[in-house]
């Protein structure tokens, strides 16, 4: 019976999914082949930025088809003319949200775990005063965020502004990353520290 559902909801998807990848094409995404969608992501591309995704991206936003289940489905908002979400070939992602004021670009064949969130801003200033009613902190190019290839990061995890992670390296679950991690180590926590090397043995 379950093995039933699953097919159904196979089937169903197969249908749906060449109109959602029109969908989010008619809204400005830059597509690559092969182009995987599971359930219909958030698009939102300000005038004069940019989403643009390699080949075999797959971008799961229904819980059905995802173990952990996600709470939302995929968000790809860039907020700002000139910014750009660049993903590379192979990546997936599950109820992910991936935010640019200025610029975030995500490696190939990356996985992200249940709803982690990306952005290169803080959305609002700091300072008390115009905290509330001022709207996007002044773009800085320094608040890129860079995440190399093969890189996996945990469930619910938060990457935040001005952040690189280095290829091949693991982010744990539930942690949030304030400063560069180096490529190929697995890190965790909040703040995110290295644990150990992926090259020592455990
Ligand atoms: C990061 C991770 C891969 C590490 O696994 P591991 O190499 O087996 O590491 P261990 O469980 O031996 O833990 C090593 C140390 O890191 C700590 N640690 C592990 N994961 C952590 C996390 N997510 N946050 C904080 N600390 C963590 C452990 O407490 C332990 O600390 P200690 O040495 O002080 O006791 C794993 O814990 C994890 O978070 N996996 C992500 C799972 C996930 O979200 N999958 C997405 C599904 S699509």
């Amino acid at each position: 019976m379950q093995r039933t559902v699953q097919r159904l909801w196979h089937l169903r998807h197969r249908f749906i999914s060449p109109i959602s990848k029109a969908v989010i094409r008619s809204r400005g995404v830059e597509t690559g082949k092969n182009l995987k969608l599971w359930g219909m992501p958030i698009v939102a591309i300000a005038a004069g930025s940019r989403v643009a995704l390699g080949d075999s991206v797959v971008l799961t936003s229904s819980s059905r088809m995802t173990a952990l289940a996600v709470a939302h489905p995929v968000v790809l908002r860039t907020l700002r003319p000139g910014a750009e979400i660049l993903v590379g070939s192979d990546t997936g992602m599950s109820g992910t949200t991936v935010c640019a004021a200025i610029s975030v670009r995500i490696g190939a064949r990356c996985l992200f775990g249940a709803d982690v969130i990306v952005s290169d801003t803080d959305f609002h200033p700091v300072d008390v005063v115009p905290r509330r009613h001022l709207g996007l902190p002044q773009p800085n190019c320094d608040d890129a965020v860079r995440i190399g290839d093969d890189v996996f990061i945990g469930a619910r995890s938060v990457v935040l502004k001005g952040v690189s992670i280095g290829d091949g390296s693991v982010i744990g679950a539930g942690s949030v990353v304030t400063s560069d991690i180096p490529a190929g180590v697995i890190a965790a926590g909040s703040p995110a520290r290295i644990i150990r090397s992926l090259r020592e043995k455990p």
